[in-house]
């Protein structure tokens, strides 16, 4: 028995976070600015993209993705019944309709055919989640969109630095959104980032986060030529962030190399089901269907491992509360669906403790 617990995840600060802090705290200048221009640069040129624009967090850049493509009352966003509430959330805030629809049972992403069913004159948006880093079929995707005047705003929340037919997820759509909250590969305490190829997009969206202001003013006698907030992503966070992209290789290939355990070491076992992720891909957290979950977990916490479950449906959430009928696939699989300890800190010793504890327990 380990006499530390094995955490499902754990965030990492490091040394250069402490230099590049201490810089902007000794600049004075602590406010959105130059350090987070050089961090929007750097995760622009990493993604491949013509534009990144850093906000305050994943649930804001979607909001203000959907806002900037006029995105609002009267209008209908498609979205996949099984992902963090903060998706639902994004589009409620613009003042859209959230259309739930279900998943595929593979990959636990949006359906296509769900979407297909779910599309009406009024929809404006769909929103796929990549979760835990599994893409979604972006190419049926964009074709609905295409065929049906529909505009795409990926969730990569979960997605950075994984990879479709050699794109990067988040580059696909419109419009790709990102997390820098502890549970992601890079985190700046709180923060995200929006990322998109169309130039009109990232002028409307840098308004959007600073007072519909189109260039940093005094903040006396400025032009306000739109209506916009204050989701600035300050030097202080930007220095954090470019600190943590510096380890982000590294941290990429662990949580392959991880994940290539755990399915290497839990093949043929009755009862448990890790989900697939391709060769580009990268998994953010390794992720398996469970019989006997709950049993499963008190075996784990009496062994000090530390997992998480899945997010309930958005479906059976009070807010977004509707009949099981039309969520078969989320229905049934959220309450077996978690995901196994994957911090990217975690030996190769940690990783055969908890997959030794599992087969113990499934062969008990
Ligand atoms: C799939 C998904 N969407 C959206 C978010 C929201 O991001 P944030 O917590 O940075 O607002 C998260 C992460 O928390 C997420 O996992």
């Amino acid at each position: 028995m380990k006499n530390r617990t094995i955490k499902w995840w754990a965030p990492k600060i490091g040394e250069e976070e402490f230099r590049l802090v201490r810089d902007v705290l000794a600049s004075n200048y602590l406010n959105d600015g130059d350090i987070t221009r050089q961090f929007e640069a750097k995760i622009a040129n990493l993604l491949k993209v013509k534009h990144a624009v850093a906000v305050t967090s994943g649930t804001i850049a979607i909001f203000l993705s959907l806002k900037s493509l006029d995105v609002g009352y009267g209008d209908e966003v498609i979205i996949p019944d099984m992902t963090f509430i903060a998706t639902a959330n994004a589009a409620e805030m613009c003042g859209a309709k959230v259309i739930l629809v279900d998943i595929d049972p593979k990959t636990l992403n949006i359906d296509i055919e769900a979407i297909n069913g779910a599309i009406t004159k009024k929809t404006k948006a769909i929103i796929p989640v990549h979760v835990t880093g599994r893409g979604a079929q972006m190419e049926a995707i964009l074709k609905i969109a295409k065929e049906n005047n529909i505009h795409i705003v990926e969730d990569a929340a979960e997605a950075l630095l994984s990879k479709q037919n050699g794109k990067y997820l988040g580059a696909f759509g419109d419009i790709g959104c990102f997390s820098l909250s502890p549970n992601k590969t890079i985190t700046t305490g709180q923060g995200g980032f929006i990322v998109t190829n169309n130039d009109k997009l990232a002028v409307r969206l840098r308004e959007l986060k600073d007072q519909g202001r189109s260039k940093t003013g005094s903040g006396g006698d400025d032009f306000h030529n739109s209506i916009g907030y204050n989701f600035k992503f300050t030097n202080l966070q930007a220095a954090v962030g470019l600190g943590q992209l510096s380890y982000l290789p590294d941290r990429t290939e662990k949580m392959k190399k991880i994940n290539k355990l755990y399915v290497n070491n839990l093949k043929n076992i009755e009862g448990l089901k890790l989900f697939e992720f391709k060769e580009e891909e990268v998994p953010q957290w390794t992720d398996a269907l469970i019989e006997k979950r709950s049993e499963l977990e008190a075996y784990l916490k009496s062994k000090n491992i530390n997992y998480r479950n899945y997010w309930f449906p958005l479906h059976t959430q009070l807010p977004y509360k509707l009949a099981d009928d039309n969520f078969i696939n989320s229905t049934k699989l959220s309450p077996k669906a978690l995901w196994l300890p994957s911090c990217f800190d975690m030996s190769d010793e940690d990783v055969m403790y908890v997959v030794e504890n599992i087969k113990n327990f499934y062969s008990r």
